[in-house]
């Protein structure tokens, strides 16, 4: 029950790890069309993991074994959706994709939701709302803060947009290992919490709920439903903490609104003069 925390060197090569998933995600959420089933999202996933030469994280982990390579939960589902010859996408579902894979020994780990062509004004709500909560929560990867920042920036934007927070599920440390400490909470107090430190690298995760946060986990005992059946959105990036703020180490190079954030050279900025 300790952090780990890594090197620059490390954050670096986690970095490549990360762009290997930011680039299946792209992909997979390309393929995202009406008629396609979740199956075939997966034996897309199952083909790049592949040619990239990287490992699944999520294939065989934990009891019962995680059956799959990617996680994709629809509408009220809300993650850990079982990929399924059965489940054909259709316009306007809400479509969790969650991915992570392992190149040599650092694992990288991120999750996007996006809509089967046009959502409905309620969906498009969630979504963004939830995509905000995660950018929020990111601005306050920053040394000296706490991780009850990042957990009340969720909850804050979350809530006051109608929505509620899930609470049974974290985001966590990541690194050697998929889920390392600390917990990443999705709700919080500002202020509290443990402080966070240069070499912190973490898997900031909210899912947020249409309406009630209760879950439920079907008889597959994996896929996790909102009680209520309402929807339910996730996303997830990877973020390194250096001294000089958060690199959202899944964010592909490309994303405009991400400045600088492959101009992190691998040795640490002289200290400012006091
Ligand atoms: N991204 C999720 C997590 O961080 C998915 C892992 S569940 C698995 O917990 F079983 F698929 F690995
Ligand atoms: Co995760």
């Amino acid at each position: 029950m300790r952090i780990v925390y890594k090197s620059r060197d490390e954050i670096f090569r986690m970095r490549e790890t990360a762009l290997v998933v930011a680039r299946i995600l792209d992909e997979l959420c390309a393929a995202v069309a009406p008629g396609v089933s979740t199956w075939e999202l997966d034996r897309l996933a199952r083909a790049a993991i592949k040619r990239e030469g990287v490992v699944s994280a999520f294939l065989g982990y934990a009891s019962p074994p995680y059956p799959a390579v990617t996680c994709i939960s629809v509408n009220e589902e809300i993650v850990h959706g079982i990929p399924r010859k059965t489940k054909i996408l259709r316009e306007g579902d809400v479509v969790g994709i969650d991915f992570g894979v392992f190149k040599a020994d650092l694992c990288g780990d991120s999750a996007r939701t996006v809509i089967v062509g046009r959502g409905s004004p309620e969906a498009v709500k969630l979504v963004t709302a939830t995509q905000r909560a995660l950018d929020l929560a990111i601005d306050q990867c920053r040394v000296g803060n706490r991780l009850g920042d990042i957990g009340a920036a969720v909850q804050r934007h979350a809530e006051g947009q109608g929505f509620s927070v899930v609470t049974v599920f974290v985001g966590h440390g990541i690194g050697r290992r998929m889920h390392e400490d600390p917990q990443v909470h999705n709700y919080g107090e500002p202020g509290t919490g443990k402080g966070i430190k240069a070499g912190l690298v973490i898997a900031v995760e909210p899912m947020v709920n249409a309406g009630l946060p209760d879950v439920e986990v079907l008889d597959d005992r994996w896929t996790a439903v909102t009680k209520d059946r309402k929807l339910s959105a996730h996303f997830e990036h990877t973020i390194a903490i250096l001294d000089e703020g958060p690199w959202v180490l899944t964010r592909p190079a490309s994303t405009p609104g991400n400045p600088g954030h492959d101009s992190f050279s691998l040795h640490s900025p002289p200290l400012e003069p006091s």
